[in-house]
């Protein structure tokens, strides 16, 4: 996905990372906060290698999509759908996260709707997954309102910040079962 996807704020579209989001990913991604409710893939502290790093991932996604969100021009955060392997090709792991200063606007809302939709009406996944943490509310509201359904508690699912963890999995589902093609 190459082109620029507007959402329903008039200043928050999503498009690719750029070389040039080098400082603002970095200004945006250091911090514990944001840290502590991502996976292990997300570093803290996050350094300019880590940004180096992410930039080439991002420009060479495969089937999977990473879209940064960009708010005025600069981008504040990143959201994406890592594609599954083998059987689980047809499913996603959704995911996003937006610097600090900017929580709180809807924008995590609008940036999951935007994406969401555009996987739904170009095919490009059967199912996305998203699992979020216990003490991640803020982001269970995100999915509810971008027509995900919560499916499961997954008890003890995952260790982070020296906890053990339940997670909840959040999923929509674009594609009924049943014979392909
Ligand atoms: C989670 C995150 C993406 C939310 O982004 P955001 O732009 O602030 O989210 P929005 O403003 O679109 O919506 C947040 C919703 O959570 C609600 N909310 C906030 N605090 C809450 C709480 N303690 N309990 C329940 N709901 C809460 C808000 O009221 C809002 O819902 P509403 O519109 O129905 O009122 C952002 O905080 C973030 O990046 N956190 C760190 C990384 C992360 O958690 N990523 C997701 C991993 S699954």
């Amino acid at each position: 996905m190459s082109a620029q996807l507007p959402t329903e704020l008039p200043a928050c579209v999503l498009r690719p990372w750029s070389a040039a989001d080098r400082d603002d990913l970095i200004h945006e991604a250091n911090n514990r906060k944001v840290w502590r409710n991502m996976t292990h893939t997300f570093p803290h502290p996050y350094t300019e290698r880590d940004a180096d790093l992410w930039l080439a991932i991002a420009a060479d996604p495969g089937a999977s999509i990473q879209l940064a969100i960009d708010v005025d021009g600069r981008a504040v955060g990143g959201i994406g759908a890592i594609a599954g392997e083998g059987i689980f090709a047809r499913t996603a792991q959704f995911g996003y996260w937006l610097g600090e200063a900017h929580w709180g606007r809807g924008i995590a809302t609008a940036a999951a709707r935007a994406l969401a939709q555009r996987i739904g009406r170009e095919q490009l996944f059967a199912r996305l997954e998203a699992q979020v943490f216990e003490w991640n509310p803020p982001s269970m509201r995100v999915l509810e309102k971008a027509g995900f359904e919560r499916q499961a508690v997954l008890h003890s699912a995952a260790t982070k910040d020296g906890y053990l963890i339940d997670t909840v999995l959040y999923a929509r589902v674009f594609e009924r079962a049943g014979p392909v093609g």
